[in-house]
């Protein structure tokens, strides 16, 4: 792996994560993540920008790629802290050791989290918004963005050259070959989107309020490169994947995507009856239904289809006198997103007295859904239900359309 030159003395020094572990224990990474630092060097100091976790052997790559700079983590001055959280700070210990006299810079909110989870307390520098750092020819400015992603969060800028590292902000999921937008491939693209999509739906989405008022905060700034701290980055046309950042961050109270989120859940075969009915119903209507089965799909990719549609539809069974324990599980990632005000049809099916349909209630009142209909029957679908469930995915289409964005912002 060799560093990649954003600008003369600014490198990229990465690892590649794989797909074998769940990402903050909790989201799939099958195409993988980079942890990307960075490196800028003035003519009198080097700073280091956010660290890798030990993660794979990412630390000794970083140092490969240092090397290959004729640099080691000796000759760096500052070490920038953009954002705690261990994927950027979990090599600080081993770090601080190899050199101490290395001076950490990041937000106030951010040295009590260094001292809690590395026990570092020395040479450690709370900076402030605006706040600069000369290192030589190259200037460091700070802006904190708090909750993009923990409340400590800060961004670094080098006007020199245009350069902004976000940190956790404008990252994506995925593996990509290539460092720079101008350079990626059709496949690279075709996999980068996707993968911007559900790491945002999944790591960014329940502070997208956040992230609205941080882009508001960056817009004095002649932002020339979008150097993040996963994925790739952006120098041919960094305003893109501010723009989609945005419009992600705006789905969240909708109106979204003119398409529907389908999810669904059986365990005999009576819920999953109407599933084909209702599907092609929706897309005769001419809308895309992006289909989720759960628990076989897991919900990473539902949360990710559910943050770009306006319309969800959701199918499942009465189990033990409420809903079916796997959905229950994606509703409670819905509402910790907060996706807000969507287009929202349910069915199901129940053996005796039912009782899906008490515990849905509390999440349509609380994510602020327009349920436009329910469809409930004991055992399997009659013909009327079945019709029933026809007009409903009929209305839902109609509600879907009139209210969705008209335009596909990417
Ligand atoms: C473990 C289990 C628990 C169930 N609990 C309830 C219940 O509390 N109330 C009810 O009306 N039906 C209950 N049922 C019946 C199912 O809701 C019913 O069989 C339904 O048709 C299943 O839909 P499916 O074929 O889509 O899985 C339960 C079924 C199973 C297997
Ligand atoms: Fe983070
Ligand atoms: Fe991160």
């Amino acid at each position: 792996m060799k560093p990649d030159t954003l600008a003369p003395g600014i490198h990229r020094v990465y690892a590649r994560i794989g797909d074998r572990d769940l990402f903050e224990g909790i989201w799939p990474i099958p195409h993988g993540v980079l942890l990307n630092s960075y490196v800028v060097q003035g003519t009198e100091k080097t700073a280091f920008i956010d660290l890798v976790k030990d993660w794979e052997g990412a630390v000794g790559a970083v140092e490969q790629q240092m090397a290959a700079l004729g640099l080691s983590f000796k000759d760096i001055d500052y070490l920038v802290l953009n954002h705690m959280e261990p994927d950027h700070t979990g090599s600080l210990a081993e770090l601080c050791k190899q050199n101490p006299n290395i001076e950490i810079l990041c937000t106030k909110k951010a040295v009590p989290l260094v001292e809690a989870f590395y026990g570092i307390t020395e040479k450690v520098r709370s900076v402030a918004s605006k706040e600069t750092v000369d290192l030589g020819g190259k200037t460091l400015v700070f802006e904190e963005t708090p909750n993009i992603h923990w409340p400590e969060t800060m961004m670094t800028y080098v006007p020199e050259d245009g350069v902004l590292f976000s940190c956790d902000a404008f990252g994506s999921f995925g593996q990509y070959e290539h460092c720079f937008d101008d350079e990626l491939t059709t496949a690279e693209w075709e996999l980068l989107i996707p993968e911007t999509e559900r790491y945002y739906a999944n790591i960014v989405s329940s502070f997208s309020q956040f992230v609205l008022r941080g882009i508001q905060k960056l817009a004095g700034l002649d932002i020339r490169m979008v150097a993040p701290s996963h994925g790739i980055v952006w120098r041919k046309d960094p305003a893109r994947i501010i723009e989609l950042y945005k419009t992600l961050a705006e789905d969240m109270n909708g109106p979204a995507e003119a398409e529907v989120t389908f999810v669904w859940s059986s365990m005999y075969g009576n819920t999953a009856a109407l599933v084909p009915i209702i599907k092609k119903t929706l897309e005769d209507e001419g809308l895309t239904v992006r289909m989720h089965e759960v628990p076989k799909e897991h919900a990473s990719f539902v949360l990710a289809s559910a943050w770009r549609t306006s319309g969800l539809v959701i199918g499942m069974p009465t189990y033990e006198y409420r809903m079916f324990p796997p959905m229950y599980h994606i509703l409670d990632i819905l509402e910790r997103s907060h996706v807000n005000n969507r287009k929202v049809m349910r069915f199901g099916s129940f053996g005796w007295s039912g009782g899906a349909q008490k515990q849905f209630d509390p999440f349509v009142e609380s994510l602020k859904w327009d349920c436009v209909g329910v469809i409930e029957y004991q055992g399997a679908p009659t013909e009327d239900d079945k019709a029933r469930a026809i007009g409903t995915a009929k209305e839902l289409a109609r509600s879907v359309k009139d209210w969705s964005r008209k335009k596909t912002v990417e």
